[in-house]
């Protein structure tokens, strides 16, 4: 076993104007698979991340929701952490760039940049929306490419001819806000002399601080002097003004990624002074998780910004690319454009991270979800594979032997031998970030276990000898515990599942050097379902209905992201008769009480006058503290058919409002409505 390390992991901070969608996740389940792995290895890891919250996109959502930025991008936090919450994503820390701590920071680095003469000011002539009062970003200007005349392109390149030019040159050009005609105005700028740092950004480039491959094209940019880099921008605008300098703000690209440090020293209770020896410390290794889209700054900005602040650089990027579905770029029109959330409310999150494990490599290619593949993969190999032997291995017992275990047969020992021994292997393709590798290893190690299972046929053997048919099933489940203990880092919920059906302590690594003699397990619960194809169609056909939003920012100067979504995505239609056919009716609430065991849930009694009393389960435990709703006049939809919940039988539904989390309001009436009362 290796001396304890000490890591320090962040994923890119996700913007705090749209959603967390399947491509975000890409990014997340690849990161939190390799905290988990180094975690259960015994290593220590801070894994922290948070809102990239600042910008005019952001201050735009923000105008449109009719919030102030602060109110927005609180509830934004809220709404990203219920997401990842739902695909297991094990931040140390998750918190926002909008934080004193960062504030403190970027004042510090910014005045010991301009002090080590790494900042120079010029003035620079920029679109100014006149409607909306604001200086535009690029992206948020139309025209005409000037090279081949297609219309409506974006501001610093064309998506027809992929020209790149500045936003002047773009022909009729117009604010994609307002639609206004945009005024150029001078203004002054702060920039960082990246150049200063040319040499030490070269030496970094060939330390192994990126792969190769993305070595070679950063190079690319050294072939002329580096370009200083505009790192301010005019109010009104979304995030910390330069200390000295009114109405100038940060541009939100340097405050981000001192974001990483600002969470550090939140979740450390560090000052910002103390955070920063904490980031010298040399034994500390730096991990920025990233897409190949903002590289860039992750390689030449963000160095350089350390270095000139006499910071040390990060230990290594580790690069993904970005993902497509059904072998195209994710598409809203035709319902591939698909939110974290909506995805957990019809499949299984767990089937997400396992797929994409199995297509996760090291390099920055980019992967495909291929709902086909998908469904046969999680069906052949998690279900049929490595469930499979647990869940046929676990009852077989159980209804044949008592649940106990003896000692493996002798006939086992080769395969169990093997499984333990290909645990260095596994844990060097997770190291790597080859989950591809340590998927499809795991799954040859399943295939022989299964096989060894049908080849001893227990099921008949134990009724010539019982003994020697607890000594297959005991071999076959310490095999399901090792394949278990080696899909922990991607499956989390399906090995605390494994660990509490075979009655087993939380597993670690080294836990596959134990065996499972003489043992008794725990009656079965099922471990995972096959993925119902109808569920894709459904989630696929309900996604095409969601209305078109606006676009996200691209960084200055670089590569352009794709738009990120922006809004709440809409249901699909509905009749007129599908609505009438809904029964809102007046309850009172009698009780409410909190349902043991769920973080959301309230059981609440409601007296529904004429219709009787009803029992209705309401995800509102966040947002309502119990006592205070009896007696309480709310809306319910009386004619939902009864739905059988794990904890009873929910006969309606409370109507609310609001985005999730602490942030739902139940909608009542006035208290001269009566309960039974229809709404209309
Ligand atoms: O590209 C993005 O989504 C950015 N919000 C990532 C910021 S990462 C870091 F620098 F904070
Ligand atoms: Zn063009």
């Amino acid at each position: 076993m290796q001396s304890k390390r000490n890591l320090l992991v962040t994923s890119a901070l996700p913007y705090a104007n749209g959603d967390i969608h399947i491509g975000h996740l890409v990014e997340y389940i690849q990161t939190d698979i390799w905290v988990r792995f180094q975690r259960l290895r015994g290593h220590k890891v801070t894994y922290v991340c948070g809102d990239d919250a600042h910008g005019t996109p952001v201050m735009l959502r923000a105008r449109q929701e009719k919030l102030a930025p602060e109110q927005f991008i609180a509830r934004m936090n809220d709404a990203h952490r219920a997401d990842f919450a739902l695909f297991d994503i094990g931040f140390s820390h998750y918190y926002t760039t909008h934080s004193p701590e960062n504030q403190e920071l970027c004042g510090d680095i910014f005045t010991r940049l301009q002090s080590g003469g790494h900042i120079a000011t010029r003035d620079v002539e920029q679109y100014f929306d006149p409607v909306e009062g604001i200086f535009l970003p690029d992206r948020f200007i139309r025209g005409t490419c000037p090279n081949c005349k297609s219309p409506d392109q974006y501001g610093d390149s064309c998506e027809v001819c992929g020209k790149h030019y500045s936003p002047t040159e773009l022909l009729d050009p117009r604010s994609a806000v307002s639609g206004s005609k945009p005024e150029r105005r001078n203004s002054r700028h702060f920039f960082l002399k990246l150049n200063n740092f040319r040499d030490r950004l070269l030496e970094l480039l060939k330390s192994g601080f990126v792969d190769e491959a993305i070595a070679n094209k950063l190079r690319e940019w050294f072939s002329d002097d580096l370009k200083d880099w505009d790192i301010s921008r005019d109010a009104p605008f979304f995030g910390f003004e330069i200390p000295g300098h009114k109405d100038k703000y940060f541009y939100n690209w340097l405050d981000a990624p001192v974001g990483y440090l600002a969470a550090l020293a939140n979740f450390s209770k560090l000052s910002p002074a103390a955070v920063q020896d904490l980031w010298q410390d040399s034994d500390l290794e730096i991990y920025h998780f990233i897409g190949k889209d903002i590289v860039y700054f992750h390689a030449l900005f963000w160095p350089a910004m350390l270095l000139g602040t006499g910071l040390r650089t990060p230990s290594r990027l580790c690069v993904h690319g970005h993902l497509t579905v059904n072998g195209e770029k994710m598409s809203k029109s035709r319902g591939t454009f698909i939110s974290a959330r909506h995805f957990a409310q019809y499949l299984d999150a767990q089937h997400l991270r396992y797929y994409f494990a199995t297509r996760l490599t090291p390099g920055a290619a980019d992967m495909d979800l291929n709902f086909e593949d998908f469904t046969a993969r999680v069906n052949s190999e998690l279900v049929g594979k490595l469930a499979n032997l647990i869940s046929r291995c676990a009852p077989m017992l159980i209804r044949l032997l008592d649940g106990h275990t003896g000692m493996p047969v002798v006939d086992a020992l080769p395969m169990l031998a093997d499984i333990r021994q290909a645990q260095e292997k596994i844990a060097a393709h997770y190291e790597s970030r080859d989950y591809a590798a340590a998927t499809r290893h795991i799954c040859q190690l399943a295939d022989r276990a299964n096989k060894f299972v049908e080849d001893q046929a227990p099921w008949t053997l134990v009724k010539s000898d019982a003994e020697a048919a607890r000594g297959v099933l005991t071999a076959a489940l310490d095999a399901g515990r090792m394949l278990t203990v080696y899909l922990k880092p991607i499956l989390p919920q399906f090995a605390q599942q494994v660990e509490k059906c075979l009655n087993l302590p939380p597993q670690k690594w080294e836990s596959v050097e134990e065996s499972m003699e003489s043992h008794k397990i725990n009656p079965f619960e099922h471990l995972t379902q096959r993925v119902d194809e109808k569920r894709i169609l459904t989630m696929i056909e309900e996604n095409k209905n969601q209305q078109p939003t606006a676009p996200a920012p691209a960084p200055s100067a670089v590569s352009a992201p794709a738009p990120a979504p922006v809004g709440e995505p809409l249901a699909p239609t509905c009749t007129i008769e599908q609505f009438a056919a809904i029964d809102l009716r007046v309850a009172r609430v009698i009780s409410a009480v909190d349902v043991v065991g769920t973080d959301k849930m309230l059981q609440l009694e409601l007296d529904a006058g004429p219709l009787g009393k009803r029992t209705v389960f309401a995800g509102i435990k966040k947002a309502v503290k119990p006592e205070s709703l009896p007696g309480r006049l709310v809306i319910f939809c009386a004619n939902l058919a009864p739905r059988k919940m794990k904890f009873g039988t929910s006969e309606g539904m409370v109507l609310a409002a609001g985005p999730g989390g602490s942030d739902i309001f139940l909608l009542g009436v006035d208290a001269a409505a009566s309960p039974g009362q229809r709404v209309h």
